[in-house]
């Protein structure tokens, strides 16, 4: 039988991401809701490993559902790829009296917990967050609403510049090697073409596609491109390539970068955070362990982590075809 648990720890780690401060009030009200101790843990894995903590209660969260960014900070620990390092955390967890993690994270995050947890026998419950959407076993990750919106804006604004001067905009977005930002902002914004890494569309298809573009008589376009696209060119070298082969297209560059990763959650964003967060510690009360909760058709689920971090989330081909078609 599983052992009771009365001290729950969290942490947020990889890339942050804006509802991650949701996710941790949910965390902390759960537990204070059902009398379960909880203490937060700094910069992911990497406080862990050096015992950096906070105990916090329902009042430490407070005026933060609204706020980007983690209070608990958030880091790449390389020290807890090693066993040694795996070790201290779990012995720091052992001292604090902590008898399960949640972790807010992606799927390194997902990963590095797994082999934690079978190591050290801790459960642990992952709760999705990162910008990129690309985790199995949820159609939505915290962070990926409010940055598909800030996304939308910037690009909206950049169309603003592109019509007044005839031009035409590539725009890199993030996305690691997923291209969930780029097609649905692109589809949201009226990009003209959409390169993401789950589909090579080729150098030739491009261009033929701004050729006809010109032809049917638009005078600025909009390239989305995702940062992980497979095209086989960085974006600017793409502009470039562009610029060489139609000399007519006055070409520009806006790598949107980290601004993706800012900013006040969306309202979906941070009911997202709160519904999967609650399910969390409900999970690790009822003796669950290893899993990550997600929400699928609206519904809270839950997945091995092991699926979550090898199994792969699939983009929608059809919304490329979509876009295709509107961007006649
Ligand atoms: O995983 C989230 C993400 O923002 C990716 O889209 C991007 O490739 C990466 O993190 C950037 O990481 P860093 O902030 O460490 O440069």
């Amino acid at each position: 039988m599983s052992k009771k648990v009365r001290r729950i720890g969290v942490m947020t780690s990889g890339g942050d991401s804006p509802g991650m401060n949701a996710a941790i009030r949910a965390v902390v009200r759960t537990c204070a809701y059902y009398h379960t101790d909880c203490v937060g843990y700094y910069r992911g894995f990497q406080g862990m490993i050096s015992g950096d903590s906070v105990n916090m209660n329902a009042r430490s969260v407070r005026n933060i559902v609204n706020q980007g960014g983690t209070i608990l900070q958030s880091a790449r620990s390389k020290e807890f790829l090693t066993k040694e390092g795996r070790a201290k955390a779990a012995q720091n967890l052992r001292d604090a009296k902590v008898d399960a993690m949640i972790l807010i994270g992606g799927d390194g995050t997902f990963r590095g917990g797994q082999v934690f947890s079978e190591e050290h026998d801790i459960p642990v419950i992952g709760v999705p967050g990162t910008i990129d959407n690309d985790i199995y076993g949820t159609h939505y990750t915290i962070g990926y609403d409010t940055a598909l919106n800030t996304v939308v804006e910037a690009i909206d604004k950049i169309r603003d510049t592109a019509s007044s001067h005839n031009r035409l905009f590539f725009v890199e977005v993030m996305g690691r090697d997923a291209g969930f930002i780029a097609l649905n902002s692109g589809i949201g914004a009226g990009a003209e073409e959409i390169l993401i890494p789950e589909e090579d569309l080729g150098l030739e298809r491009l261009l033929d596609s701004l050729e006809r573009s010109r032809r049917a008589g638009k005078t600025s376009s909009i390239v989305v491109v995702s940062e992980g696209d497979k095209i086989g060119k960085n974006v600017f070298e793409l502009a470039e390539y562009v610029k060489q082969n139609l000399p007519y297209y006055d070409a520009r560059v806006t790598v949107l970068g980290h601004i993706q990763r800012g900013g006040k959650p969306t309202c979906f964003d941070r009911v997202l955070a709160s519904r999967l967060s609650v399910k969390a510690v409900e999970l690790l009360l009822d003796g669950e362990k290893d899993l990550m909760v997600g929400m699928m058709n609206n519904e809270m689920q839950s997945c091995s982590l092991d699926q979550a971090s090898k199994g792969k989330h699939k983009i929608n081909k059809d919304l490329l075809r979509i876009s295709e078609i509107l961007s006649t």
